[in-house]
C-alpha cells in the first residue's frame, strides 16, 4: 500500500499515450497520486521512474466486463480516497459508406461510451466517500455538428455527454461534481491516421493545461477552442448551408 500522506489522488484511463499521459503527467507534477489506467504500461515507464512514489498503474481494458471487479478491488486496495477521476479512454473509427464495416459501431461504443460506464462502476464507491469528489469524462467537439464517417464515434461521444449530464443530477446528493470536457482537435496517436484537414490543432500538453483550468473551476461543460466551438455552432444556425458544405459529394 502506498504512503498517501495528504496527497489528493486522481484516477486517469486512457493514461498510456496522447491527452491522458499530458493529464497524468500534469497532475503529477501538481503533486497528485495518479492511478494511470491503459492496457499498455510501458509507455508510462519515463514518468514511472520520476515519480515512483506517486503513479500507480493498473491495468484496465474498458471493453473487458471481466476487469471491472478486479480492477475496483485493485484500486480499493491502492487508495480509500478518490478526489478526481478522468475518464479519458478513447477510440475513434470511421466509416467508409460504400464499404460499410458494421462491427465498428460495437468496437467504438464498447471503449468510448460503455467503456466509460464500466469506469464509473470501478470508482463510484471510491468518489462516494471522499468529500467533495469530481468525476470527469472525455467526450468531444464532434459533437456540437454532424460530420461525415462519424456515425459511430459522434454518437458515442454524443452518449457519453448525455451520461455526464445526468450523472451529474444523480450523483448531486453524493456532493460529487460532474464536469464533461468535449475537446476540438488534438495531436495524437489518434488524428495522427486523419486523412482531412484539423483546424485550430493543439498538443496534448496545451490541452491538458486548458482542461485543468476547466477542472479546477468544477465547470459542468467545456468546450474548447472557442474559435472551434463558433465554427461549429455554425451547423445549427444555418443547417442547409452546413448540409452544402458537409455533404459527401460523389461515391468512389
Ligand atoms: N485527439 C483528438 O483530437 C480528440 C478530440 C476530441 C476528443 N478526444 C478524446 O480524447 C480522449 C483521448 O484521446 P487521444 O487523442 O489522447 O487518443 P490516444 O493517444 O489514441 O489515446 C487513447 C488512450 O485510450 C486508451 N484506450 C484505448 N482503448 C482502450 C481500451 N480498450 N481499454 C483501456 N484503454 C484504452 C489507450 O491506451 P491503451 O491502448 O494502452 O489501452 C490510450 O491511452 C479520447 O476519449 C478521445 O476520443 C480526442
Amino acid at each position: 500500500m502506498p504512503a498517501v500522506g495528504n496527497a489528493p489522488f486522481a484516477w486517469i484511463t486512457g493514461a498510456s499515450s496522447g491527452l491522458g499521459l499530458s493529464l497524468t503527467q500534469a497532475y503529477l507534477e501538481r503533486g497528485y497520486h495518479v492511478v494511470a489506467s491503459a492496457r499498455r504500461e510501458k509507455e508510462l515507464a519515463g514518468l514511472s521512474r520520476l515519480y515512483p512514489d506517486a503513479l500507480h498503474f493498473m491495468p484496465f481494458d474498458v471493453t473487458k466486463e471481466e476487469e471491472v471487479e478486479p480492477a475496483k478491488a485493485l484500486l480499493e486496495k491502492i487508495t480509500k480516497r478518490l478526489d478526481l477521476v478522468i475518464l479519458n479512454a478513447g477510440t475513434c473509427e470511421y466509416l467508409d459508406m460504400d464499404k460499410p464495416d458494421w462491427s465498428l459501431f460495437d468496437r467504438v461504443n464498447q471503449v468510448n461510451y460503455m467503456g466509460m460506464v464500466r469506469s464509473l462502476r470501478v470508482c463510484l464507491d471510491l468518489l462516494k466517500q471522499t468529500p467533495d469528489a469530481h468525476l470527469v469524462g472525455v467526450s468531444s467537439q464532434a459533437v456540437q455538428a454532424p460530420f461525415i464517417r462519424s456515425e459511430a464515434y459522434g454518437a458515442s461521444k454524443a452518449a457519453s455527454r448525455y451520461l455526464l449530464a445526468s450523472l451529474r443530477l444523480d450523483l448531486a446528493p453524493d456532493d460529487i461534481d460532474v464536469t464533461c470536457i468535449m475537446p476540438g482537435f488534438i495531436d495524437t496517436p489518434l488524428t495522427k491516421r486523419n486523412d482531412f484537414p484539423m483546424p485550430f490543432l493543439m498538443s496534448p500538453d496545451q490541452a491538458a493545461a486548458r482542461i485543468q483550468k476547466a477542472i479546477d473551476k468544477r465547470v459542468y461543460e467545456y468546450a474548447f477552442p472557442k474559435r472551434l466551438s463558433a465554427a461549429l455552432a455554425l451547423s445549427k444556425l444555418f443547417p442547409k448551408l452546413w448540409f452544402k458544405q458537409n455533404a459527401r459529394e460523389t461515391s468512389e
